[in-house]
């Protein structure tokens, strides 16, 4: 059985450097945490407010009070503006892959909100931190670097997880799902769909 140590260390080997959160970025992040820090409550507000008004997430959500349902949110925001992103960090956006399994919450509504997250962000930084153009577009980059890292961890990790119960409940290996799938698929051609 992978540990969620070594899931993370492959899908991070997989991205391309120049794709990933740097240590530039998070020194950016660090210094521009105390902003970013008020901007807490707007953010986790309007979140939920499109998660709580989409049927679909809002049925995941319904059990408890609201603000409980947001303190994982509150938790991801404060951490991430402490950093280090160190390995530790990383593992974490990997299991938050398998507690989305757990809670049905699926990719599409996890890569979805992470797309609302940086258009809210970068009106934020620009209407009501009132930062200069360029301080905002910089920071902007390093949030698109850090929102490819943690989708690719939270997605891969979600599929790789969803495989390792598959096998160890069938007793078919990965690797032989993986061929299954490449064999099945060989055939395939996307241009009759197109
Ligand atoms: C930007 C996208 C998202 C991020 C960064 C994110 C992050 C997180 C984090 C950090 C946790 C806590 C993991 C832990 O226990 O340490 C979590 C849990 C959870 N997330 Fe997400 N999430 C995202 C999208 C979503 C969406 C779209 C839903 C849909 C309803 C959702 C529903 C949940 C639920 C129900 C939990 C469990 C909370 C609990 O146990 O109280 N998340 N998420």
């Amino acid at each position: 059985m992978s540990t969620i140590a070594e899931v993370t260390e492959r899908i991070l080997a997989q991205m391309p450097p120049a794709a990933r959160f740097t240590a530039e970025d998070e020194a950016l992040l660090i210094r521009f945490a105390p902003s970013l820090a008020e901007l807490e409550e707007r953010l986790i507000r309007g979140f939920y407010d499109v998660l709580f008004g989409h049927p679909e997430t809002a049925r995941i959500l319904s059990t408890g009070e609201r603000s409980e349902r947001e303190k994982a949110l509150r938790r991801w925001w404060s951490r991430t503006l402490q950093g280090p992103f160190d390995a530790r960090y990383w593992q974490w956006q990997a299991a938050v892959g398998l507690v989305h399994i757990r809670q049905n919450v699926t990719n599409p509504m996890m890569i979805g909100m992470w797309g609302w997250l940086l258009n809210a962000l970068q009106g934020e930084l620009l209407e009501t931190l009132r930062l200069l153009p360029h301080e905002a577009a910089r920071l902007m980059e390093a949030f698109h670097r850090l929102a490819a890292t943690a989708q690719a961890l939270t997605a891969e990790s979600y599929l790789r997880h969803y495989l390792i119960v598959l096998s160890r409940s069938t007793g078919v290996s990965t690797e032989l799902i993986d061929r299954l799938v490449a064999v099945e698929l060989s055939s395939f051609d996307p241009s009759a769909e197109a």
